[in-house]
């Protein structure tokens, strides 16, 4: 079957800055930030992003259009093109099954934002205290039943939009849906985003009499203020190199997806570094500008207590809104904003799985397209409905932070000592117009694989071995992380079980051919 193309240079770039800059760019970075050392974070940071996240971003990129050039859209085939062992495609079947989890709570989470767009623009969340900001939330999240929400039905109509919006994007296909959404969301998000910016920039002192110090200067003295000490904790350098990996998109499966589609000459090396720095351009920049520096001005050092990653965007921003002049509309903005960066993310999580059931068992679009969002669409009701109890969290841990670093260090390991460094290097140049520095080829090769075995190591000996014994968890929610852990097992298996009947139809298929 003849597989698709992206339909232009600027249409292709758009829609993998798209895949990208999401929610973590704008509400997992200032917070991660702000808590780890403000400007002093920015220290591990840009280590990880010349260590792990650019070099990393090249290896995708080139596997992706490997694969992609001799018929495989995600990594089971990727891999098994790159390393002949029997074991590399159930390796690479974790660069489906990542992206499907993550995708599973990633499109519920980023409805929210639709919602509170739309409770903004009409007026609904004025509110003047965080406890009403809080309650909001709640009640909108159906944890909790008061005087804003007697039930979970408004956040559920809006995760219904979202969703089907995101299954109408990929059943499109590539150019004629997800690169068409990315040209017209990205665009989009970057006029918000400044927009945003200039209003955030402009607030001046908010309350010169009470609080002359909490104004807008010292918001962004204390997002970006080096606080040196930080940097001797270890968690401070994890937190850096975690940011990096969920920033990008990286270990996942989804920048190789997207990579299969780009035609044979197309330079990798430079789209590569364009996507990665675009993406920067979004987190550090215009994410970093906006919600810590704001919430100050009008709360002051309290801030620092925002524990959650979505304290600060669904709780402390709409009470900034509350209190400046057309604040229903800058909140709207910026929660549209949020949604635009979120569904260009998601239909990049549910692209891989689809890839996998067109380029490995033969589907048409539609069908592919049908079952995943089936997929997508069923397993999401457990993280809907037990979100309080810590469903969501745990798929998002072993998913979403420790899956990537796991996945990420398979793959270099196989890119660079199965298929090999220097295989791996032409292959990057292959239509070059740019030369990546020879420096990059010995990060490649040494220091990325050992940064990535040191990071996925001791998350598995702290975090996972915590993580895996429930510390911490009551009584009460062990039942649903059980339950998480079945579901996350059950794909892990179907995953691998699935690869195993396509391989040995394309055995068959080549037996009967012969
Ligand atoms: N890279 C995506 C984000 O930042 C997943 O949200």
């Amino acid at each position: 079957m003849k597989r698709e193309h992206w339909g232009s240079r600027i249409g292709l770039v758009l829609a993998v800055a798209g895949n990208a800059v999401g929610l973590g760019n704008f509400l997992r970075f200032p917070v991660q930030a702000a808590k780890h050392g403000g400007g002093a974070f920015m220290i591990p940071y840009f280590f990880a992003f010349l260590l792990l996240g650019i070099p990393l971003m090249w290896v995708e990129w080139t596997v992706g259009r490997f694969g992609g050039a001799k018929g495989h859209g995600t990594t089971p085939g990727m891999f098994d093109e790159m390393w002949k062992h029997p074991v590399s495609k159930y390796i690479g079947s974790i660069g489906v099954l990542l992206p499907l989890m993550i995708g599973i709570y990633y499109v519920y989470v980023m409805t929210w934002s639709l919602g509170y767009a739309i409770y903004s623009l009409f007026g609904k969340m004025n509110f003047s205290a965080f406890a009403q900001a809080k309650e909001f939330f709640n009640g909108y999240i159906g944890v909790a039943q008061n005087s804003y929400f007697h039930n979970i039905i408004p956040a559920y109509i809006f995760y219904l939009v979202g969703f089907a919006l995101t299954v109408w994007v990929i059943m499109r296909g590539v150019s004629g849906g997800i690169e068409k959404l990315a040209k017209i969301a990205m665009p989009t998000l970057f006029i918000f985003a400044i927009l945003l910016v200039v209003r955030v920039l402009t607030i001046g002192t908010p309350d010169p009499v009470h609080h002359p110090s909490w104004n807008i200067n010292n918001g962004l003295g204390f997002m970006w203020n080096p606080r040196f000490d930080t940097l001797l904790d270890g968690s401070t350098w994890l937190a850096a190199a975690g940011q990096i990996f969920f920033t990008l998109s990286l270990g996942i499966g989804a920048i190789q997806c997207y990579a299969s589609y780009v035609k044979e000459h197309e330079d990798i090396a430079l789209a590569g570094l364009t996507t990665a720095s675009t993406n920067e351009f979004a987190e550090v920049i215009l994410g970093g500008t906006i919600a810590i520096p704001a919430a100050y001005a009008f709360f002051g050092p309290e801030i620092s207590k925002i524990a959650g990653t979505f304290d600060l965007g669904f709780k402390t921003l709409p009470l900034v809104f509350a209190k400046i002049p057309l604040g229903n509309i800058f909140s709207a903005l910026w929660f549209l904003l949020l949604f635009f960066a979120g569904i260009t993310s998601s239909v990049a999580l549910a692209q891989p799985p689809v890839a996998f059931l067109e380029d490995e068992f033969g589907l048409d679009r539609k069908k592919a397209s049908l079952i995943v969002g089936i997929i997508l669409f069923v397993f999401s009701q457990p993280v809907i409905f037990f979100l309080s109890h810590g469903f969501l969290d745990e798929i998002d841990w072993w998913m979403g932070t420790f899956g990537l670093a796991f996945f990420a260090t398979l793959e270099i390991f196989i890119f660079n000592f199965a298929f090999g460094t220097k295989r791996g290097w032409e292959e990057l140049h292959k239509g070059a117009q740019i030369k990546v520095p020879g420096i990059f080829y010995y990060i490649i090769r040494y220091i990325t694989p050992l940064f990535l075995t040191f990071i996925f190591l001791y998350w598995a000996l702290t975090d996972g071995k915590a993580k895996l014994l429930m510390e911490g968890v009551s009584a009460t929610d062990r039942p649903y992380i059980i339950l998480a852990r079945v579901i996350i097992l059950l794909f892990l298996v179907a995953g691998i079980v699935l690869v195993k009947i396509a391989w040995d139809r394309k055995q068959r298929g080549k037996e009967v051919d012969l």
